[in-house]
């Protein structure tokens, strides 16, 4: 069963509820939150306040993918807004176990994330100790960005390193390389601009299950 999670960095944040109600309409499981510090990337995008304001009319899996540096700082903010998963980056963190570790004491699920140049060999270690390791198939911070082919191979060295384990991957995912990487081992896709640049939400969404599964 593959999981979609739309990136709200696409929405025209002037109807952000609107948007997020057709993606939940559409059949999302998951709404994919991106929060940017300009720093560890540089844009700058939404904080915790804008993920509360949206969580209560919502029941999807909400999925903050946290590419700001020194990530530990913001766990309690994003636990309290109301996120079912929170996404820290290897590189982006002082110690990675201790920031997994207080993701996981507060009983959500914790997620790991890599840029395209680290390889997955890096956090082979960490076995255990993260529920989903979230694969950027595009540099981390800006959305409409064209998927790296490349992340195809990585994927599959991912899902034989980890048979068993949530594997999400994230950028430039639509409709006609969604199939890819769902042979190649992903099981969550996020997509932003492929649902939410779409003047049909629902039906974008459709339409990116139906290529994924076929
Ligand atoms: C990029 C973000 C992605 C992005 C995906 O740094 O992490 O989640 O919003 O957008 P698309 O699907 O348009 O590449
Ligand atoms: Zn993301």
């Amino acid at each position: 069963m593959i999981k979609i999670s739309p990136s709200i960095l696409s929405c025209d944040f002037s109807r952000l509820g609107y948007d997020v109600e057709m993606a939940e309409k559409g059949g999302a499981e998951y709404l994919h939150i991106d929060v940017m510090d300009g720093l560890f990337v540089p844009n700058i995008s939404i904080g915790s306040c804008v993920q509360k304001s949206i969580r209560n009319q919502s029941k999807m899996v909400f999925d903050t993918h946290l590419m700001i540096v020194d990530p530990i700082r913001y766990i309690d903010d994003f636990y309290k807004a109301g996120s079912d998963i929170i996404t820290i980056h290897y590189e982006a963190c002082k110690n990675v176990e201790e920031t997994l570790e207080k993701i996981r004491s507060l009983g959500i699920k914790a997620g790991l994330s890599i840029k395209p140049k680290t390889p997955v060999s890096d956090i082979k270690h960490l076995e255990g100790k993260f529920d989903m390791l979230l694969i950027m198939s595009v540099e981390p911070g800006f959305g409409g960005q064209s998927f790296i082919p490349e992340s195809l191979e990585k994927i599959k060295e991912a899902r034989e390193l980890f048979p068993t384990l949530d594997i999400e991957v994230d950028g430039g995912i639509n409709e006609n390389n969604i199939n890819a990487v769902v042979k190649s081992g992903a099981n969550i896709l996020v997509a932003g601009s492929a649902v939410f640049g779409k003047e049909d939400i629902p039906s974008a969404i459709a339409t990116l299950r139906n290529n994924a599964e076929a």
